[in-house]
């Protein structure tokens, strides 16, 4: 179970194959409490050896001290891997707590150069709009997005929470590798329009938190258990009544994670990594984690097939889901569609 590597998949029609899941890196130092450093560097090295190449990270975590903390790995095996940063979650400087969407041309701008410096690269492989500025059209952000890659500070372009819309007018201005959306067995609300827009392009799609931000892993079942600087204890998901509610609907997958002898989490990646099949288009999860024996748990999880007995028991589970992703879900393509 620790020792195979994953298989891979494309990154839209023109990009390279990557491990067909990634890992996400946020964690390590921004969002989910505590971490140690050490443990998360021999979770990127052991990733790296069962064949993950996609390492998911943004400049807006940590105020791009993620990206300061991947720079090391990244160029110890530069040839060997996938970097993927975002834009768009700008600090203001008055208040560093707070983040603004923008989208506009000379962000885009400075922004690349900012992440170019912190990771101490020459180029982005795969740089995505992290979130959409309604303020400025897709067209032009998309416009600045594609002279990067004519420049060569980019190779391939993405965009997270996007519309089927804004999936479409994006493309038409420069083909577009990736979206990174938020797609797990809670939830499943991109299965409408932007999976079958992403499928109709020839895009990827990278289905990012699909342990549900680890509440699919039964590891934690209200936002009580979280640490204080954790940014969890916020999400509607896992405060007060629906907390309970949702931890009612592991019981299934529970059920399911038994039948193969392994863990509930497990189950939430093997119907994650599916939905490439069902959905006819790849589909790459990037799970989150900052210890090496998890990632061999989540990687081991690409070689689980659930039956369609078994997923006919596990569709019901995201339409009771309670509470939204998102305290406001605006920031969100379901907000806007
Ligand atoms: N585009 C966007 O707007 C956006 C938004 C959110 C996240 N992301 C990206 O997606 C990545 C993944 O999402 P996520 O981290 O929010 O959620 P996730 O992958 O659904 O869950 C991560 C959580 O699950 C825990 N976990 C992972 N494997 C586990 C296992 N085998 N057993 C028990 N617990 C396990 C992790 O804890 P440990 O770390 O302690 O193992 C962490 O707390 C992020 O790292 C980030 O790169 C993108």
């Amino acid at each position: 179970m620790t020792d195979g590597r994953i298989t891979t998949a494309k990154l839209g029609d023109d990009g390279p194959e990557v491990g067909v899941q990634g890992l996400g890196c946020m964690g390590m130092n921004f969002g989910y409490g505590p971490s140690d450093a050490d443990a998360s560097r021999a979770t990127l090295e052991r990733a790296l050896e069962l064949g993950v190449t996609l390492y998911d990270t943004a400049d807006a975590y940590g105020a791009g001290e993620n990206e300061r903390f991947l720079s090391p790995f990244f160029k110890a095996h530069r040839d060997e891997l996938v970097i993927a940063t975002k834009f768009a979650l700008s600090i203001p400087p008055d208040d560093p707590t707070r983040r603004v969407i923008r989208n506009d041309p000379p962000y885009i701008r400075q922004a690349v150069e900012a992440s170019l410096k912190r990771l101490d690269v020459d180029v982005i492989d795969l740089y995505y709009m992290h979130r959409r500025d309604v303020n400025v059209p897709i067209e032009e952000s998309v416009g600045v997005m594609a002279e990067l890659v004519r420049e060569g500070k980019v190779k391939h372009l993405g965009l997270s929470e996007v519309t089927a819309d804004e999936l479409h007018a994006a493309h038409a201005v420069h083909p577009i590798a990736a979206v990174q959306s938020e797609w797990s067995l809670f939830s499943r609300d991109i299965e409408t329009n932007v999976v079958p827009a992403a499928r109709d392009l020839g895009v990827t799609l990278v289905a990012y938190s699909p342990l549900g931000r680890g509440f699919l892993t039964g590891s934690f079942a209200t936002a009580e258990d979280l640490s204080s600087g954790d940014f969890r204890r916020q999400q509607p998901r896992f405060t007060g009544d629906n907390a309970t509610a949702n931890g009612a609907l592991l019981k299934p997958i529970r059920t399911v994670a038994e039948a193969h002898g392994v863990s509930v989490g497990q189950i939430a990646l093997a119907w994650a990594h599916q939905q490439s099949s069902l959905h006819g288009l790849p589909v790459i999860p990037i799970p989150g984690t900052r210890k090496p024996t998890r990632v061999e748990e989540n990687t081991a999880a690409t070689r689980i097939v659930l039956t369609e007995e078994e997923l006919a028991l596990l569709d019901p589970i995201a339409a009771k889901v309670a509470g939204d992703r998102y305290a406001d879900m605006a920031f969100t393509s379901a907000g806007r569609e």
